[in-house]
């Protein structure tokens, strides 16, 4: 089968669907998920998504503290971008049908996370991303314009390359014609063509053994991009969650929002003793990066396996109110957080880096722009500032929209496209081989590339990952194509990025960690 369109969108979390919503007057769309439509990151979005409503807040305070978090290494002029247009971007949410919570007077109920200075994260109790995401869908599936295929996954870009046409190593020239997928339905390779496309397949979370993310983050969009010869930057920004709830049997781990540190939170060791003042003045509502790698280290000095987060001396009611899913969550393996300190641990959680796109999400390759969690905006620098990710999406979303609605009428369909090559494949039985490699490259990943790195780790994880690399190329050239052996290999393309991007910077910035270059300021 091919199938044609105007516009395909890749995705269906906050970044695919408010791209389709936008897009949906001008062309046919057609949004493809590997899952359910349902199943994204942004469903589970707890803490909620920031932007100025309200004075005190300022847009500059909202910028000021986005390059703080950033290590100074955010690209100013998108942070303006993204911050200025934050609240039109919200006020759209709502006009799509989002109900944030509000207080009694009317106002939105404003939280405050991690280096924030001001309240300023909308929120739906502790379920955010659950409420944006129904509130997207259901005016996805009204629209007479937009096709949905769900549990299809996407196996590559299409581009001159399958033309037979050679690419230069620069992606100079490189165009986009659309995607292979696998058809749930006959489970052969088809293909969509069209005009212009949206990669937003989200974060790489699952390339550690440890991840807030679900199972579908495996980092497929940036592996299609580089392996279409299109640029990716910052990989070795991995963001790692302070606070996932300790619970070693449970994939993925559950999150404790930062929203509740906000709320008044303290973290503990296993003894009962704050520990965050000895490592910032902000105590447990340092930035991120502060806090996980403060965590990592008290779990090193002590020998625990996590630490806690105390919420006891809180308003109980106030608790159950706003946070009535970590409270039932808590309860269901016999925590009473009103009561019990709540044991929690780091773990992986947002793909900083990516797909390199500009200011109306481009990329590097003609006709295909990224947006959300797999673009690299330049808006997070060094390390991503607590429910910026969710208004990024929203706003690189809407502006690759305008520029791809500006451009759709001169773009021609491409319709001279191979059919994807099975040839040679015929092996469909080495399952084991698959999740066993998954389980290593976890391992490596976590082992030596985790929230405190050095050149040897860094060298160790590179040589390690290589075998397992050529293995699975070798068994992805000989096997009938499962979601499951393309995962894995795409993770280990992220994996491969994230080693050779931290093995180029000498310093210790942000999320990336090394003692071999002790932080001077
Ligand atoms: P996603 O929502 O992850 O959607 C990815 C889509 O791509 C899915 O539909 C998937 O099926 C599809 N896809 C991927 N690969 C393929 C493929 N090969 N073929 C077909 N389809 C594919 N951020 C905030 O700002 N505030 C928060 O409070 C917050 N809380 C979070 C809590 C948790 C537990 C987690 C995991 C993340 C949180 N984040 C938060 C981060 C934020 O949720 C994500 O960065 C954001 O939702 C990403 O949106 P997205 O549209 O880019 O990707
Ligand atoms: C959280 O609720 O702590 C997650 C917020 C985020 O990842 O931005």
């Amino acid at each position: 089968m091919r199938k044609k369109v105007d516009f395909l969108v890749i995705g269906s979390g906050i970044a695919g669907l408010s791209f389709a919503i936008k897009v949906a007057d001008y062309g046919k769309v057609c949004i493809i998920s590997k899952n359910e439509a349902a199943e994204t990151a942004t469903r589970y979005a707890q803490g909620g998504i920031a932007a100025v409503m309200y004075t005190p807040d300022t847009y500059e305070k909202h910028i000021k503290d986005t390059m703080v978090a950033g290590d100074d290494l955010s690209n100013p002029e998108i942070v303006r971008i993204t911050i200025t247009e934050s609240t039109d971007r919200v006020k759209e949410l709502i006009d799509w049908g989002t109900q944030f919570d509000k207080k009694e007077s009317g106002r939105y109920d404003l939280a405050k996370e991690g280096g924030h200075s001001e309240y300023r994260v909308l929120h739906h109790k502790d379920s955010t991303g659950e409420e944006i995401q129904r509130a997207l869908l259901e005016n996805i599936r009204n629209h007479p314009n937009i096709e949905m295929i769900e549990n299809a996954f996407t196996i590559d870009l299409i581009t001159q390359h399958h033309l037979g046409q050679e690419i230069n190593k620069k992606s100079e020239g490189v165009k986009c014609y659309g995607a292979y997928f696998l058809n749930p339905e006959t489970k052969k390779i088809d293909m969509v063509l069209s005009k212009v496309t949206l990669l937003a397949t989200g974060g790489a979370g699952n390339v550690y053994n440890t991840t807030t993310n679900p199972e579908i983050a495996t980092g497929d969009g940036v592996a299609m991009v580089y392996r279409a010869k299109g640029l990716i930057e910052n990989m070795e920004f991995f963001q790692f969650h302070p606070t996932s709830l300790y619970n070693p049997e449970e994939k993925p781990s559950f999150l404790i929002t930062e929203a509740m540190r906000g709320h008044g939170g303290i973290l503990k060791t296993c003894k009962g003793e704050e520990f965050m003042h000895k490592y910032d003045e902000r105590g447990s509502l340092a930035p991120r990066d502060i806090v996980a790698r403060s965590i990592d280290t008290e779990m090193k000095l002590s020998g625990d396996d996590h630490v806690y987060l105390d919420c006891t001396h809180l308003d109980k009611n106030e608790t159950i109110n706003k946070f009535p899913k970590i409270y039932a969550k808590c309860l269901s393996i016999g925590i009473d957080i009103t009561k019990e300190m709540i044991p929690v641990v780091p773990a992986s959680h947002y793909t900083c880096g990516g797909i390199k796109v500009d200011e109306f999400g481009k990329t590097s390759i003609e006709n295909l722009y990224a947006s959300g969690e797999c673009a690299s905006t330049g808006l997070h620098g060094a390390n991503r500032l607590a429910s910026n990710s969710l208004l990024e999406s929203a706003v690189f979303s809407h502006r690759a929209s305008l520029d791809a609605i500006d451009k759709i009428e001169k773009i021609a369909l491409c319709d001279e496209i191979p059919d994807w090559d099975s040839s040679g494949t015929h092996l469909n039985e080495e399952m084991v081989l698959v999740t066993q490699s998954y389980k290593e490259l976890q391992q490596i990943m976590s082992s030596y590339v985790g929230i405190v790195r050095s050149d040897l780790r860094l060298k160790r994880a590179l040589d390690r990952l290589e075998i397992i690399y050529r293995e699975t190329e070798d068994l992805y050239e000989q096997s009938v194509l499962t979601v499951k052996i393309c995962e894995l290999r795409n993770l280990i393309n992220v994996a491969y990025l994230i080693i050779k991007m931290a093995k180029k910077r000498k310093e210790s910035r942000g999320l990336h960690y090394s003692i071999d270059y002790p932080k001077t300021k």
